[in-house]
């Protein structure tokens, strides 16, 4: 569905993602691990287009998207929930799951009951500023919103960063039942029980490289954790 080709990603003169492959099949999850600087934000921003390659090819559905706009590849089906969740603080939580629909050209009043199937809290908190919700209430919202646009893959840049437990369960659940929908995720995450839970696949970065990758089946936790911790 995704394929990611030697991609090359600078900022400015230095270069960050150094002849990155990776592949994401219809519906399938696959985590992207690796510690804190190696470039996975860098490499999500780039699959949505909000980085420009130096060189390399990214293909969705067979199709070349390597020049589209992010606008174009949101419609395609990329769905993105950057890191740090970038809600809109000022407006309700209404407004924000409104503003979802808009992108998908529907002109809705009244947000769609499925919201609340995945996630219960905010039917409680419609009147909110998002700003005024918690950190895991705000990772909802901001999952929420991107469904709402009606993705094929979800990219999801650490998801339970610096979230609370409780909510923590409440986002896996969730995210769970949307991979049951068909819904192929590529998902940046730290908390590798929760990544290797939903993942098939996995891949390891390292300075902008993938230094390993497999079946999440043929490796244990523990084997990958000593990867990371190297
Ligand atoms: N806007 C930027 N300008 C320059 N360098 C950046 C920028 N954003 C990130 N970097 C650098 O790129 C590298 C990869 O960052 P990032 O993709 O955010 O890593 P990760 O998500 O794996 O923690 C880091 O060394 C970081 O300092
Ligand atoms: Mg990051």
């Amino acid at each position: 569905m995704l394929s990611v080709n030697k991609l090359n990603v600078a900022y400015g003169e230095s270069l960050i993602l150094r002849g990155v492959d990776l592949n994401v099949a219809e519906g399938e999850a696959v985590c992207l691990l690796g510690r804190n600087g190696v470039g996975k934000t860098t490499l999500l921003k780039s699959i949505m287009g909000l980085l420009k390659p130096k060189s390399g090819r990214l293909t969705f559905e067979g199709a070349d998207f390597t020049h589209r706009r992010p606008d174009e590849r949101a419609q395609q089906g990329i769905g993105y929930v950057p890191q740090g969740r970038e809600i809109f603080p000022q407006l309700s939580v209404r407004d924000n799951l409104i503003l979802g629909l808009a992108a998908r050209g529907q002109d809705f009043d009244t947000v769609p009951e499925e919201v609340y199937d995945l996630f219960p809290a905010l039917k409680d908190l419609l009147h909110r500023k998002g700003g005024d919700l918690s950190g895991g209430q705000q990772q909802q919202l901001a999952i929420a919103r991107i469904l709402l646009t009606r993705p094929k893959l979800l990219l999801l840049d650490e998801p339970t960063e610096g979230i609370q437990p409780s909510i923590i369960d409440e986002i896996e659940d969730a995210i769970h039942k949307i991979k049951a929908t068909g819904v192929a995720i590529l998902l940046v995450e730290q908390y590798l029980q929760f990544a290797w839970r939903l993942s098939d696949n996995y891949y390891v970065m390292e300075k902008g490289t993938i230094i390993s990758q497999g079946s999440t089946e043929a490796l244990s936790e523990e084997e990958v954790q000593q990867h990371l911790t190297v």
